[in-house]
């Protein structure tokens, strides 16, 4: 029960990583809004963990859009009560090389994967400071350290988050606010999903799965809980010195 009496806020908290976050941090007490642009996936889930006696709602909109950021944070502070954490885990991908995927596709991935992060931390963070400090978690990707084929937008929006993180380290440290992020490999979500049926070439969404796992030293892809697990202990004062830094959950991905 390290989270009791915490009050947090995850984005993207209606599927994969995200709901994975969120069932962990209301496993270990804390209260929690899930952020999502799904809002029937999202209330959904709040339905569910409610009816286990979970103290959790949803707010939806578009994290990439300053006026729902606004929003959405503060419908989470009025819910809960204020702020101790958050988690900035709302994203999508973009499949494609920077001649093959579309403009649009280029702003849009940006807006998400970067934008989502600056405005929902812009908004949080007065809040966290309130609160007496906290802590924020990113999660950026492997994809923002190493180059995977076909993600280029997707590996620069991640490139990105990782030095938002530090930049956001250093200037928060004396407000009390540690942040860090995470950089997982393949993880079993509905976003790797799409992935494997849309990269290009002439294997099948199998074989594409097949390899990223062969990617990693473990020769498997992750489940959503085992990137939870070190979301969670990131937030939690079993870290209480860890701040700025990138801790990459890859299964070796980036080992070798
Ligand atoms: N699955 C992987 O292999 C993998 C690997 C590395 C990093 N990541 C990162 O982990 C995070 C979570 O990904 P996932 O695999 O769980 O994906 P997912 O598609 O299963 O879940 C993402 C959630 O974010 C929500 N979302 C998308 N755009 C949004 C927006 N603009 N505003 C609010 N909510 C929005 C979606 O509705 C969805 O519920 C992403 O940042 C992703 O880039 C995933």
């Amino acid at each position: 029960m390290r989270f009791r009496n915490k009050r947090a806020l995850v984005t993207g908290g209606a599927s994969g990583i995200g709901r994975a976050v969120v069932e962990r941090f209301v496993a270990e007490g804390a209260a929690v809004a899930l952020s999502d642009l799904d809002g029937e996936a999202a209330r959904a889930l709040v339905e569910e963990l409610r009816a286990r006696g979970a103290q959790v709602t949803a707010v939806i909109g578009d994290v990439s859009e300053l006026h729902d950021a606004e929003r959405m944070v503060a419908e989470a502070v009025a819910f809960l009560g204020g702020l101790d954490i958050l988690i900035n885990n709302a994203g999508i991908e973009t499949i494609g090389s920077v001649t093959t995927a579309r403009d649009e596709e280029w702003e849009r991935q940006i807006a998400v994967n970067l934008n989502g992060v600056y405005r929902m931390s812009r908004f949080a963070i007065p809040e966290i400071i309130r609160a007496g400090g906290g802590a924020i978690v990113n999660i950026a990707s492997v994809g923002g350290l190493v180059a995977v084929r076909e993600f280029s937008a997707y590996g620069a929006s991640k490139a990105a988050v990782i030095q938002l993180t530090r930049s956001m380290a250093a200037d928060y440290a004396e407000h009390g606010i540690r942040v860090n992020c995470i950089c997982p490999g393949p993880v079993d979500t509905p976003l790797l999903e799409r992935a494997c049926r849309r990269v290009s070439g002439d294997k099948s969404p199998e074989q594409i799965r097949r390899m990223y796992a062969d990617f990693t030293l473990l020769k498997r892809i992750a489940r959503p809980e085992e990137i939870a697990s070190c979301v969670a202990f990131l937030a939690s004062e079993e870290a209480s010195y860890v701040t700025g830094a990138v801790l990459v959950v890859d299964g070796g991905f980036t080992a070798q």
